[in-house]
């Protein structure tokens, strides 16, 4: 993790990766910031560059035979080194390539998006959505390595700033509260990307989500805390059909799950407020869940990677920087009702 490492792809590259072909697999917009410069540097190397149009519409089975016919019509065998160059739909669809691609190739994140760096890069999750949800097929396949070019965060629109940075305060708010307060106060610096201020909170973000899926690599238990918010989060997703950020819509996720565990008596009024007011430093206000249907809602959080004998099930606080966990359990189904009370509560206040 450094500033201008796209630049200097050798510091990087593992050795012998020029006997190896390179793919780099990016989507049109970061093609055009990127693509020509990381070509550039890797001249000596000879990529192929291939590129599919942004967003989450892009990550499906589509796609992903579009892009692996190609491989195969260029001749690339299983000694091809993927650089996934992009945010987490790029990353997520290379890494499953690199996954399936002649029973698995080996492939680096390169990720140029707040979310990515903090999220999606890290802890070897692939996949595709389909139209009954997100990320539901898909795999876990590591990268051999995670290039992070701090420089790619100073040219990133303000508003995918903050789509990473709901990721950032997820992680503090599920699993350390003395950094949650230390980024609640930080929170102007932040905004005017004050690079000390982002790189000490990326990196204590990072430590963190290593940290946790060192100990539950395959999502089985403690690693479901990174999905705080994410159950209604990906319903909302959904039901905008991709039109909203992932972040803006996990952040109104994480006030409707925070506000289930206040309702329930695990999180005190000042921990919940303290939450909404860091949202509303971002532009985020529960105020913005008025324009959905709660029975839509409902119907669309009945399909999530959680869910256990059809129900969904949610990652719950038990105070900031601590989740709720009952006999070893990290997720937790919570009823109808009470979903409904705290969907009503969060988008009146
Ligand atoms: N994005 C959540 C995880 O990596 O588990």
């Amino acid at each position: 993790m450094e500033p201008h490492l796209l630049g200097d792809p050798e510091r990087w590259l593992p050795a012998g990766s020029l006997e190896k072909r390179l793919v780099i697999i990016t989507d049109k917009n970061v093609e055009k910031y990127y693509g020509n410069h990381l070509l550039n540097q890797l001249i000596n190397y000879k990529p192929l560059l291939l590129s599919f149009p942004p967003g989450e519409k892009s990550k499906n089975y589509r796609t992903k035979q579009t892009l692996e016919e190609e491989m195969l019509r260029h001749h690339c065998g299983k000694d091809t080194l993927i650089l996934a160059l992009g945010g987490g739909v790029v990353g997520d669809m290379a890494g499953f390539i690199a996954a399936t691609y002649m029973r698995g190739i080996s492939y680096i994140q390169i990720p140029t998006t707040l979310l990515a760096i903090v999220d999606s890069s890290i802890g070897g999750k692939t996949g595709i959505n389909t139209k009954q949800g997100k990320n539901l097929i898909g795999t876990f396949w590591h990268p051999t390595a995670v290039v992070i070019d701090m420089n790619c965060l100073l040219t990133l629109p303000q508003a995918h700033l903050i789509n990473g940075l709901v990721e950032v305060f997820k992680i503090f708010i599920t699993s350390d509260k003395d950094s949650f307060n230390e980024a609640r106060h930080g929170i102007h610096k932040i905004m005017n990307r004050d690079f000390s201020t982002l790189e000490n909170i990326i990196q204590r973000a990072l430590k963190i989500k290593i940290d946790i899926i060192t100990q539950d690599e395959k999502d089985n238990n403690l690693r479901m805390i990174l999905n705080f918010g994410h159950t209604i989060g990906h319903a909302l997703e959904k039901i905008m059909n991709y039109t909203l950020l992932h972040g803006y819509a996990v952040a109104l996720g994480i006030l409707v799950e925070a506000k289930i565990a206040e309702l329930a008596g695990w999180l005190s009024a000042e921990d919940y407020q303290s939450i909404q007011s860091v949202f509303l430093n971002l532009g985020i206000a529960g105020s913005q869940l008025k324009k959905i249907n709660i029975n839509t809602m409902m119907s669309a959080i009945k399909i999530d990677k959680k869910n256990k004998s059809g129900q969904a099930r949610y990652v719950l606080l038990n105070g900031i920087g601590q989740t709720y966990r009952d006999n070893g359990a990290f997720v937790h189904a919570v009823s109808d009702d009470m979903v409904k009370k705290a969907l009503a509560s969060v988008s009146e206040a």
